[in-house]
């Protein structure tokens, strides 16, 4: 069983650095100023924000991660963080469109050789480039072994044929990360990870999805059809494709996780104020016990939501690679149903006016809902965790 860690590490601080507080008041003032005021246009029109993830590439917002030797800034999990609560307090939508090259990255930041890392992170830096993260497919979200994407190789290359579904970006992305088979045969032993260029012959947008929530980030499905991608574009070895799946999202889950808290955050504040403007019974509903207790329960949750996230991203930075594994997850399933409860919550502190499109709760109670499914549901979260507290790893 595994041990869980009950806050003996050495050097736990909560003290953030001036740089840190810098960095965190830049995303903060990118998210008022520049996003805010178009998140309810790009909600409305489902717009890929192309401006705005040209202006966060701009001011230094994207890749945080990516190391200095490719020009990046090379920064922590932890003050990925920092600036991913920000930007998704703006909004979510647009959030998730600026940060998910952290996920679609993820997979050569964490395997590809000096060559691989050489090639495609520095154009990331260069121009607000994107690229995507292709591992869900139609018959295959929850239950990674079961893609049935297929890449056979021929001489120096391998041909991949398949569709993938619910892919974040892929239809602005130049290039993806894509999961496939190798050997059928193997199940999760027999899959392999490809960077594929987006616009290779063969690689087809099928259909821009249309979603509840988050309505600014473009979700696609495509198809690959004799997709022809060289030996070189391999990362890993063959059949190391569902372990650098897993260790990249284990990586990306806190991120993910703190966007619920930033939109957790903003339902809250919106709440906050509500309560203490809207009279009923001659007193400001704040007043009231019910709706004092809703508020009070959703500072404190957000509060519980973000030092889980914060834990979970000073493991990464910790080295401890497959023990944070279990902290992604408790961090992503906590944040994710917070968001949703906290959000659903604002909405009925505002009562009839949270429900209406004309004040900002309704939309964040629909954006919160996709935390509960992308990046692992969270009921993949519980099953990894219990699995994490019940199975000893090898
Ligand atoms: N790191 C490294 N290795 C890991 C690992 C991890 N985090 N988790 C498991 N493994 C290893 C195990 O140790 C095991 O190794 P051995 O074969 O050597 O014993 C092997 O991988 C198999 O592990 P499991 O038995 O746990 O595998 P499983 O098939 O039962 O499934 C699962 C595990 C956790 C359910 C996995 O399928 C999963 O995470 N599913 C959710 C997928 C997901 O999050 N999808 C979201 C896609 S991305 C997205 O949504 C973004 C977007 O763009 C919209």
């Amino acid at each position: 069983m595994v041990a869980i860690d009950k806050g003996t590490a050495a050097g736990v601080s909560f003290a953030l650095t001036e740089e840190q507080k810098e960095l965190r008041a830049l995303a903060h003032t990118f998210a008022e100023r520049e996003i805010r005021p178009h998140e309810a246009e790009c909600d409305a029109e489902m717009r890929h924000p192309a401006d705005l993830i040209a202006k966060a590439h701009e001011l230094g917002l994207m890749n945080l991660h990516v190391p200095a030797e490719y020009g990046g800034l090379g920064l922590s999990a932890f003050d990925g963080l920092l600036v991913s609560e920000e930007l998704y307090w703006g909004c979510s939508g647009i959030g998730t469109s600026i940060t998910a090259n952290g996920l679609g990255s993820g997979p050569v930041l964490l395997f590809g050789t000096q060559e691989q890392q050489a090639r495609w992170l520095p154009p990331l830096i260069e121009s607000p480039i994107l690229c995507s993260f292709a591992l869900s497919e139609p018959g295959a979200g929850s239950d990674v072994a079961a893609l049935r994407s297929t890449a056979v190789r021929d001489g120096d290359e391998y041909v991949l044929n398949g569709s993938k579904t619910f892919i974040t970006n892929a239809g602005h992305a130049e290039w993806a990360v894509v999961f496939a088979k190798t050997d059928p045969a193997a199940g999760r032993r027999g899959m392999s990870a490809f960077v594929v260029e987006m616009g290779s012959a063969g690689v087809t947008i099928e259909k821009h999805l249309e979603k509840m929530g988050q309505r600014a980030t473009d979700t696609s499905a495509f198809a690959l059809t004799d997709v022809r991608v060289p030996v070189e574009n391999r990362l890993g070895e063959e059949g190391d494709g569902f372990k650098i799946a897993m260790a990249t999202l284990d990586f990306t889950r806190p991120g993910t996780a703190i966007g619920a808290v930033g939109v957790a955050q903003a339902a809250y504040e919106h709440a906050l104020e509500y309560s203490k403007e809207r009279v009923t019974f001659d007193l400001p509903i704040a007043m009231h016990q019910a709706v004092g207790f809703m508020v009070a329960d959703m500072a404190t949750e957000i509060q519980a939501s973000r030092l889980l996230c914060w834990q979970a991203a000073w493991m990464l930075d910790n080295g401890m690679g497959r023990e944070a594994t279990l902290y992604s997850s408790f961090a992503k399933r906590f944040a994710a149903d917070t968001a949703m409860k906290v959000t659903t919550d604002a909405v009925q502190v505002l009562g009839g006016y949270g429900y209406i499109k004309e004040y900002p709760v309704e939309k964040l109670m629909r954006d919160a809902k996709l935390f509960q499914i992308y990046e692992g549901t969270s009921q993949i979260q519980r099953l990894v965790i219990a699995r994490e507290i019940f199975t000893p790893k090898g």
